[in-house]
């Protein structure tokens, strides 16, 4: 059974504000040029066909808890709090398949007994920690809470693989959300999200985890890599976010044309025109930052809160439309007013293009 737009709505209890925003990238640029020496692909095809100009890529030695926690760091610098209550953290890569990674980067940031766990949403992780979040401060269970989105993709990447090694970057991003009023400048609005796991083979990691358990040892070494059917997602990604974010956008009582900004998972730039498209949000209206950093998974959406609001295109009063799909398949949208006296805090500035 699914909620229908118009039963939407925020819970009753206080809702969630958005305080701080941070971002971190591994300083490692890999150009489409570089990537190409090991890839059967092109600069020409890479910019054209996904719009990535280069990538980030973590050195081996550091983890998706590294990246995530310079960006919680940041994120509760720029929102000036020395503590959050709880810190949830969306990721494809965790560190290991057990523990969470979340508790750790709590006990690296010095939070004491703070309830602490990992939300696997795909690319659309980030948007769905976020919700569960709201849902935890209405419901009263916390005051304040981090939520980081991080990823190490080159963790599961084949460096052989056109299909997917141009195409994702490492980083990672995070808010802070503190409990508010409705109506308050920053306060999420509903959300909208789903998911469909007929198409759980779309994107896929095949060995490694319990259901291929019986040939941990017999089983290639490209199974342990990502495996996604590209264009088949591509068409699911555009129809799933386009419906998620019209019904988002009801949900909050708004029409399409008063959308701001539309802030779209960096997934492939097509697929963000196509949304936007869609919807009938222009261009200049639609931050990117894809050409510099990739597609970034469940840190895209937070990667480019942080770099549209440090180059100035999220101004206070902006209506922002937030969307984003992924593994599972999955996808989630919601809404947000943007704060005023939010300043993004980065590691190396990005300027998005629109
Ligand atoms: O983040 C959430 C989950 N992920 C996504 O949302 C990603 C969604 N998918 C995509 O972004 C795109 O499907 C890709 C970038 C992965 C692939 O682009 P595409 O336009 O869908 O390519 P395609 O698979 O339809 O292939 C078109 C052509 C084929 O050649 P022919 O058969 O037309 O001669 C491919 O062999 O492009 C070829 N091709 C490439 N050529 C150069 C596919 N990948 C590459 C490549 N370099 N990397």
């Amino acid at each position: 059974m699914t909620v229908s737009s118009a039963e939407l709505q925020r819970a009753p209890g206080p809702t969630a504000v958005v305080t701080g925003v941070g971002s971190h990238l591994p300083p490692r640029r890999v150009t489409n040029d570089e990537l190409c020496a090991r890839v059967d692909s092109s600069d020409a095809w890479i910019r054209e066909r996904i719009g990535i100009e280069e990538r980030r890529r973590a050195d081996p030695e550091v983890s998706t808890g590294d990246l995530a926690l310079e960006a919680a760091r940041r994120a509760m610098r720029s929102a000036g709090v020395p503590d959050v209550d709880a810190l949830v953290l969306a990721t494809t890569t965790p560190d290991h398949h057990c523990p969470a990674t979340a508790p750790s980067v709590a006990h690296r940031l010095g939070l004491r007994d703070v309830m602490a766990f990992d939300v696997t949403a795909g690319c659309a992780g980030f948007v769905y920690a976020s919700g569960v979040a709201a849902g935890l401060i209405s419901a009263g269970s916390a005051r304040r809470v981090l939520v980081v989105g991080a990823e190490t993709m080159s963790a599961i990447i084949d460096p052989d693989d056109r299909a997917t090694a141009p195409l994702f970057g490492d980083g990672a991003g995070a808010v802070v959300l503190e409990a508010g009023t409705e109506g308050q400048d920053g306060s999420l609005g509903p959300f909208v999200w789903g998911s469909d796991g007929s198409l759980a083979d779309a994107i896929v990691i095949p060995a490694g985890g319990a259901r291929e358990r019986h040939r941990r040892d017999t089983a290639p070494a490209g199974d342990f890599f990502v495996h996604m059917r590209g264009n088949e997602v591509f068409r699911h990604a555009v129809r799933r976010m386009a419906r998620a974010a019209q019904d988002a956008v009801a949900a909050a009582g708004w029409e399409l044309d008063e959308v701001d900004r539309l802030i779209v998972h960096q997934a492939n730039g097509r697929i963000a025109a196509s949304v936007a498209d869609a919807l009938g949000i222009p261009p200049e209206r639609t931050p990117s930052n894809i050409a510099a950093v990739g597609n970034t998974a469940a840190a895209s959406v937070p990667l480019l809160l942080a770099h549209a609001a440090d180059a100035g295109q999220l101004k206070p009063g902006h209506r922002v439309l937030v969307v984003a799909f992924g593994s599972g398949l999955a996808w989630a949208a919601t809404t947000l007013v943007w704060p005023p006296g939010v300043t993004a805090e980065l590691q190396g500035p990005v300027r998005p293009g629109a």
